[in-house]
């Protein structure tokens, strides 16, 4: 039987394992560990990547998304719009920092929150909205944009799934007000340990993340705002200098895996992932959906295929969130795609043999 992992980060380290290893040496022997060289460098090298003036490196997807709201003027008692489909962290952002997280349904296509669905959660107290760009696939940026423009909000993209995918010709995080990334070991551009950045073409924003995310430090022995320990560790900037270089080559094959899984299984009765015409997706995950999910699961775990689900619980029925008032049913679309979805391994070195395999595996499934 074959043993293929939903995600093969031993495969990803062997072909940058020598410059990896001069890299983190170099770091050591240069001591400079507090916002050091690879620290600034790889800053102007993700913002000239992503097409935005300013890049801030920070220790966390969590700390970009709460330093993005704090620099953008979101605070206690703030409503903040975002979809119930994520990872849990986007609304715990909102709340660390003391605002509300307000949910609107998603689309039931690429799981993206629906533009229509977010104007109708607008109040006065509405500060911003966080599109969250799911699967590697943006948000649908035109209208969004849009209602923020009309009613004064900030938008900050969550690009922490993201990381070189295209709406129209910009890049996810150069869309809105503020893009926050995570370089958590499993994504696209992901670090060995934790991570992340907050882009920015604003000048404001730019400098309050910078004091954010280090104790509000103006400077040495000067501190402006209560801010965090949320700097980017050195060691982190420079192996995610070398995995940057090879961002687009490492998507481009993402790309080919998702093309190959559609070919494959088109005749089978998943609903297979969307790409949106005006988008370029990178398949941080590739999702397929089945009214058998569970049973699905479990004859691709017994023949050796990982498989995992992003996410089995949406955010507004989670435990830590029943004080907001959302009970189940709120959000329909969201709900029953939840109970369906499944994420299928992909990866940069995910072989055509396996991909081969894993469809066989899922048509004798549905010949069962
Ligand atoms: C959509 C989304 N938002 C936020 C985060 C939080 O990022 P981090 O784990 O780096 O704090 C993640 C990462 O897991 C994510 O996938």
């Amino acid at each position: 039987m074959k043993e293929i992992p939903l995600v093969d980060l031993k495969a990803g380290f062997v072909p940058i394992k020598d410059e990896v290893m001069r890299a983190i040496e170099e770091v050591l022997q240069g001591m400079q560990l507090n916002i050091g060289p690879n620290c600034q460098a790889l800053e102007r090298e993700f913002a000239a990547y992503c097409g935005t003036k300013y890049a801030i490196g920070v220790a966390s997807g969590t700390e970009a998304i709460q330093f993005g709201l704090l620099a953008s003027g979101v605070r206690e008692g703030d409503e903040v719009i975002t979809s119930p489909h994520t990872f849990f962290a986007t609304a715990e952002a909102i709340a660390c920092i003391g605002a509300r997280p307000v949910f609107a349904d998603v689309d039931p296509v690429t799981y993206n929150i629906d533009p229509g669905a977010l104007e109708k959660k607008v109040t006065k107290k509405t500060k911003a909205i966080i599109p969250i760009h799911m699967y590697g696939q943006t948000s649908d940026m035109g209208p969004i944009t849009d209602i923020a423009a009309r009613h004064g909000l900030a938008v900050i993209e969550d690009s922490c799934q993201a990381h070189g995918a295209l709406y129209r010709d910009k890049k996810a995080g150069a869309i809105g007000s503020a893009g926050c990334f995570s370089f958590y070991f499993t994504k696209n551009l992901g670090c060995y340990g934790e991570g992340g950045m907050v882009t920015t073409n604003d000048e404001k924003i730019d400098e309050q993340v910078r004091l954010y995310r280090n104790h509000g430090h103006k400077s040495k022995f000067e501190h402006a705002v209560v801010g965090y320990n949320g700097r980017l560790d050195e060691i982190q900037a420079a192996i995610l200098r070398i995995k940057l270089r090879r961002l687009d080559e490492n998507n481009t094959k993402r790309r080919e895996k998702a093309a190959l899984y559609n070919s494959l299984l088109k005749d089978t009765p998943l609903v297979l992932p969307a790409e949106a015409k005006d988008r370029m997706h990178v398949y941080h995950l590739y999702v397929v959906r089945s009214e058998k999910r569970d049973a699905l699961q479990d004859h691709l775990n017994k023949n050796g295929v990982g498989t995992g689900i992003h996410y089995k619980n949406p955010v507004h029925l989670q435990e830590a969130m029943a004080g907001l008032g959302y009970k189940k049913g709120d959000f329909p679309c969201i709900e029953k795609a939840c109970q369906e979805i499944l994420s299928l391994p992909i990866y940069p070195e995910l072989t055509e043999e396996s991909q081969v395999y894993i469809a066989e595996k899922i048509k004798e499934f549905y010949k069962q």
